[in-house]
C-alpha cells in the first residue's frame, strides 16, 4: 500500500495541527448556536471523527452518502443520495464536512438539496481543495489545505475503496490507476 504512494503531502502531524485549528475556529464561530455536523461518507469519515473531537460546543452528528457517476478518478455531477440524513434540518445551523472538493459538482448538488430543506445556514468545511479544477462555484468557509491537481489518497480518501486507512495524505502513483 505504501509503495503506491508517490509523495506524502500532509503527515499525520500536519493534519492533526490543522484539524485542531479548524475545530477551534468552528467552535468560536458557532458558540451559543445549535450545530448539526454532516459528514459526507465515506471519504470524510476519518476527518469528521477527528474534527468533532476538537470542537468544544455541543453538536449533533449526521451522515449522508452520495454516489457520483463518472470515471474512476473524476465525478460527473450526476449525483444520487445513497444515505440520507436521519433527521430534518429545518431552522438548523448546518456544517457540511467533506474530504476533498474537486470540480465542486457533488457539493453544489448537496448544498442546493440541503437549502431546500429550510436550514438556517449551511457552511462548508473541507480538508482538501483542488481550486484549479472547479466547475461549480462553492463558498468554502473552512479549509484545511489547497492541493495541486493530483489524485490523492489516505486519511479517509480512497482510490477504488483502497488506501482510506493511510494515516497521511499522499499522491497516488499514476501507474496505480492508469
Ligand atoms: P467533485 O464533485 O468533483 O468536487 O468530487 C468530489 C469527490 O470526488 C470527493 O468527495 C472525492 O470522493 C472524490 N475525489 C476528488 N478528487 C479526489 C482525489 O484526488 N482522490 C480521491 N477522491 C477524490
Ligand atoms: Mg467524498
Amino acid at each position: 500500500m505504501l509503495n503506491d504512494v508517490k509523495e506524502v503531502l500532509f503527515s499525520e502531524e500536519d493534519i492533526a495541527a490543522k484539524v485542531t485549528e479548524l475545530g477551534a475556529q468552528i467552535s468560536k464561530d458557532f458558540a451559543g448556536k445549535e450545530l448539526v455536523v454532516i459528514g459526507v461518507l465515506k471519504g470524510a469519515n476519518v476527518f469528521v471523527a477527528d474534527l468533532i473531537r476538537k470542537m468544544t460546543i455541543p453538536i449533533e452528528l449526521d451522515f449522508m452518502a452520495m454516489s457520483s457517476y463518472g470515471s474512476s478518478t473524476e465525478s460527473s455531477g450526476v449525483v444520487k443520495i445513497l444515505k440520507d440524513l436521519d433527521k430534518g434540518i429545518e431552522g438548523k445551523n448546518v456544517l457540511i464536512v467533506e474530504d476533498i472538493i474537486d470540480t465542486g459538482l457533488t457539493l453544489s448538488y448537496l448544498t442546493d438539496n440541503l437549502k431546500s430543506r429550510g436550514a438556517e445556514q449551511i457552511k462548508i468545511c473541507t480538508l482538501l481543495d483542488k481550486p484549479g479544477r472547479r466547475k461549480a462555484h462553492i463558498d468554502v468557509k473552512y479549509k484545511g489545505f489547497d492541493i495541486p491537481d493530483e489524485f490523492v489518497v489516505g486519511y479517509g480518501i480512497d482510490f477504488a475503496e483502497k488506501y482510506r486507512n493511510l494515516p497521511f495524505v499522499g499522491i497516488l502513483k499514476e501507474e496505480t490507476y492508469q
